[in-house]
């Protein structure tokens, strides 16, 4: 069984597509052991509770200092031990203490087609901003191993989706997450679960 922690900021989607994946028999040998987000109002803590996955909020803004909030973030973890870390609209930079004490046990869905539209800067709308910007006229998604970059770990699944003319970057970004986000973050689960269970 691979116990997976699903770290989460917003409406939790992604997270959605990830308990949805598990109910309906397509994701075998995972549970999900915790949800931890950094925003107590994200909704994907009431989609967690929903589901009575135990979870956990840690917010930067009710520590003094950020060190504090990632040595807290990171004895959580450390207390839950998920064999993966599931990054699923987590708006949050992982400190290199985290990435450390769970090497290659880290992944991450970023909604473009990674070395395009990633890093500082490009996270939620502002991705789908800038593809329309460019006028690009194939975006997606990518699930990547996380290192100590932003968006710069080991691709491990990307989707393609085509931009269509109007598309508003509300409309991409759903499009993305529905014909993207949704299926290759499950199969990329599944495919270290299956992994997982030959070592
Ligand atoms: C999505 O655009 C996702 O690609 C990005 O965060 C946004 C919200 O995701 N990582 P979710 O609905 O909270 O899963």
């Amino acid at each position: 069984m691979l116990r997976i922690a699903v770290c989460v900021s917003g409406g939790g989607t992604n997270l959605q597509a990830i308990i949805d994946a598990i109910l309906a028999g397509a994701l075998q040998e995972v549970e999900i052991v915790a949800v931890i987000s950094n925003n107590a109002n994200a909704y994907a803590l009431e989609r967690a509770k929903a589901h009575e996955i135990p979870s956990y909020c840690i917010a930067p803004k009710t520590f003094e200092t950020r060190r504090e909030f990632e040595q807290a973030f990171l004895e959580q973890l450390i207390k839950i031990q998920p064999d993966l870390i599931v990054l699923a609209g987590f708006l949050v930079n992982i400190a290199p203490e985290v990435v450390h004490a769970f090497p290659d046990r880290i992944i991450n869905i970023h909604p473009s087609l990674i070395p395009a539209f990633c890093g500082q800067g490009y996270y939620g709308l502002k991705v789908h901003e800038g593809v329309l910007e460019r006028g690009v006229q194939v975006t997606g998604a990518t699930v990547h191993y996380v290192d100590e970059g932003i968006d710069t770990g080991r691709i491990l699944i990307q989707k393609a989706v085509c931009v269509q003319c109007g598309d508003t970057p509300k409309e991409l970004q759903e499009r993305v997450m529905k014909e993207a986000e949704w299926i290759i973050l499950p199969q990329a689960i599944a495919q270290i679960a299956q992994n997982y269970s030959k070592e």
